[in-house]
């Protein structure tokens, strides 16, 4: 850090650990493995979460579901997301959770996806406060490590309910909480509430964590104005950009915006990522994988779409590599980051 660096936020303790920066990666099924964690980290953020794993899963015991929370060696702190709403299966993920190596276990009542909220899980539970209480405190009662929580503002705009579910999680020892500013029936659409989040900074004296819509450091700075946060999770953003982090990272910690990666250093990341799949998920899995993770390293950059559309029709993983490469590495001067801001995909 400079000498004239002053953070905007100071970071806090979660149980042993400082969340500082207190930047977290968003928990993303299907994205967040730990390849993808691996490469973020280097950022210099302050925390990462797997994907969600439903409890239920936990029970069946498929490799699947372990390999989901199989974490880095290095990868400290880091949470283990599991997702249920009958409190004996989410005890005994959370069990599970930190018998493998998690520092934290975050609970999942956010996700707005059809086949979870079915089962009254994810952000349905918002919906039962007595549901809510009972999950947490069964939770934090089993496990020795912090529980956290993650939620949405509440279900539709007729029933938020932030402030109320703040102050249970609060109230049964839930140590700290991320809120995406979303309703469930919002989805990913419509903007998320930064108010919102502010509302449930305001309830507690937890830690309070603000997600949605930052893309990069003034939309970070603006979000902890707006809600007064503790710290900001970053997800859609950082697919393909992982390097947005660094720039998240930088402003929360008031230092100047740090430079965009050349495209040298672009390849060099994507590169790596590639064999961190390869070697992860062996390279069968990691050939349909990179179909969605290199291109959306292509997303702000010339030729993308061509590029797209060519490398979803190749198998073979030497030439995902070599056509990867060519790309990244092709007309280094003319292919720079297009002006066109960050869009963001769900
Ligand atoms: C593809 C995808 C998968 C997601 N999976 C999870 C998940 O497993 N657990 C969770 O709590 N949130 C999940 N989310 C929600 C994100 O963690 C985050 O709350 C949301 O994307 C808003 O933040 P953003 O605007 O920075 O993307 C997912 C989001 C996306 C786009």
């Amino acid at each position: 850090m400079t000498e004239h660096a002053q953070p905007i936020l100071p970071g806090f303790k979660l149980g042993n650990f400082d969340i500082n920066p207190p930047i977290a990666l968003a928990p993303m099924a299907g994205i967040t493995d730990l390849p993808f964690r691996r490469i973020c980290r280097r950022f210099g953020i302050g925390l990462t979460v797997t994907e969600m794993i439903a409890s239920r899963a936990v029970e069946h015991g498929r490799e699947r579901t372990e390999r989901m929370a199989e974490l880095d060696k290095d990868e400290s702190p880091v949470s283990i997301q599991i997702a249920g709403s009958d409190s004996k299966f989410v005890v005994d993920a959370a069990l599970w959770a930190v018998d493998h190596g998690a520092d934290f276990v975050d609970i999942n009542m956010g996700c707005p996806v059809k086949k979870v909220v079915k089962q009254v899980a994810g952000s349905a539970m918002l919906r039962d406060e007595a549901l809510v209480a009972r999950v947490i405190d069964a939770v934090v009662k089993a496990v020795n490590v912090p529980v956290t929580l993650k939620i949405r503002t509440g279900w539709d705009s007729k029933s938020k309910n932030v402030e109320t579910i703040a102050k249970i999680a609060e109230e049964h020892g839930i140590q700290m909480l991320t809120v995406h500013g979303r309703t469930r029936a919002q989805m990913f659409n419509g903007k998320a509430s930064w108010e919102d989040i502010g509302l449930a900074k305001a309830a507690v004296s937890i830690p309070v964590i603000g997600n949605g819509d930052i893309i990069d450091g003034a939309s970070a700075l603006e979000m902890i104005r707006q809600s007064g946060c503790d710290g900001v999770m970053v997800g859609r953003a950082v697919q393909g950009n992982p390097w947005v982090l660094g720039e998240v990272s930088a402003a929360v910690m008031g230092l100047p915006k740090p430079e965009a990666p050349t495209p040298e250093e672009v390849w060099q990341i994507v590169h790596e990522h590639m064999l961190h799949l390869a070697d992860f998920h062996g390279v069968g899995r990691a050939s349909k994988l990179v179909r969605k993770h290199v291109p959306w390293y292509s997303r702000r950059r010339r030729k993308s779409a061509e590029f797209r559309a060519s490398f979803q029709k190749i198998d073979d993983w030497e030439a995902q590599i070599e056509a990867a490469k060519a790309y990244f590495l092709s007309d280094i001067h003319d292919q720079g980051i297009s002006e066109q801001g960050l869009e963001i995909a769900v």
